[in-house]
């Protein structure tokens, strides 16, 4: 047995934010280190299912994609680092499953309802936005991922892309693996609100804190995190539930951060208690979470930076991990062809 395969990947229509961080980026970095075989890709083409008509959004980002995974930290000596659309396997293995997912199937799936919402669509849905979580099942299929760490928006995708496994393998034989979704650990990283209290962040919500932020830009939004509403004064009593900024600390905040920037109190625990009552200003609670972002975003800058003056390399780095990438497709897409017999026992050409 090898070692258990993970796979992930960002569409490349923004710089990566908090959300990305906490959801899965840091997670990705940990199992680098671990017994795992990774596969991290930047999904070029399912970023042009909703914007077809602005490619150079795309070719802008695909490079501020790969910068931020370099930033976090991950490392293509230890992870394969590719591009979606560099890999021709990936669309042929999605025309072959497109054929084992009903339309009314992908009208359902949550997340992508959700989306269709959100970018108002109405009948001009594009059949490839409908068609993405298809896409998707090859990507993760044509790596044999056991493992796809996300955030929970995600699991409708997982479970989809499970479905269609197991249909091509009742029909054409034991071929696919099925992937499970690797949820981060704390349920707050599952979905971290935007600054605006919104459900998620995002950048098309405007309500994002970027992994690139510069640290003006980055204390500025920590100042206009949405809190209680109803904490008019210091002295009133305030709510830490459904307050953005006690969120935030519950995402990000160790003991060690009150060591270091807020010795009045020993944890997360003790400050809620003190807001609960009463008596503890907005601003001073969002100071300290400004410190704490200060501190882990201060990493990312400085190693982005680096990369930054030498983005040859980082387009290198690129072509080698799709090179390596698309052996390893190539050879999937062998075995699905062969099951279904469209090899013709190779008296064809392929
Ligand atoms: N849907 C993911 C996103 O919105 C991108 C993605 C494409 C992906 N293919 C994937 C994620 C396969 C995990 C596994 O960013």
């Amino acid at each position: 047995m090898g070692k258990p395969i993970v796979l992930t990947g960002d569409r490349p229509t923004g710089k990566l934010h908090l959300g990305h961080y906490v959801g899965s980026l840091k997670k990705r970095v940990e199992l680098q280190d671990k017994d795992y075989q990774q596969y991290v890709f930047i999904a070029d083409l399912q970023a042009l299912t909703d914007n077809a008509r602005n490619p150079e959004l795309i070719r802008e980002n695909l490079i501020e994609v790969a910068l931020d995974y370099l930033a976090v930290g991950l490392d293509p000596e230890k992870t394969v680092i590719f591009v979606q659309s560099q890999i021709p396997e990936l669309s042929e293995l999605t025309m072959v499953y497109m054929n084992l997912v009903t339309v009314s199937r992908l009208y359902r799936n949550p997340t992508v309802k959700d989306e269709i919402k959100q970018r108002g669509f109405g009948s001009s849905l594009p059949a490839g936005f409908l068609l993405y979580p298809v896409s998707q099942a090859a990507d993760i299929t044509a790596f044999n991922a056991n493992f796809v760490p996300a955030g929970a928006d995600q699991e409708p995708l997982i479970e989809q892309v499970r479905e269609i496994v197991r249909t091509f393998n009742g029909i054409y034989g034991e071929v696919l693996i099925e992937p499970e979704i690797m949820l981060p650990e704390k349920s707050v990283w599952n979905r971290l609100p935007g600054i605006d209290g919104k459900a998620k962040m995002s950048k098309s919500l405007n309500n994002a804190i970027f992994l690139s932020d510069e640290p003006s830009v980055i204390r500025e939004k920590v100042m206009r995190i949405f809190t209680d509403p109803t904490h008019l004064k210091i002295s009133d009593p305030g709510h830490t539930e459904g307050n953005t900024m006690f969120t935030y600390l519950d995402a990000f905040c160790t003991d060690a951060h009150f060591a270091e920037f807020l010795p009045e109190y020993r944890n997360l625990d003790e400050l809620k208690a003190h807001y609960r009552r009463g008596g503890l200003g907005d601003v001073k609670v969002k100071l300290f979470l400004n410190n704490i972002l200060q501190e882990e975003l201060k990493r990312f800058r400085e190693k982005r930076q680096f990369h930054e003056g030498r983005v040859d390399e980082v387009y290198t780095i690129l072509r080698e991990g799709s090179l390596n990438a698309r052996q390893v497709a190539a050879k999937t897409l062998a075995s699905v062809r062969s099951a279904i017999g469209i090899n013709y026992d190779g008296k064809l050409l392929l």
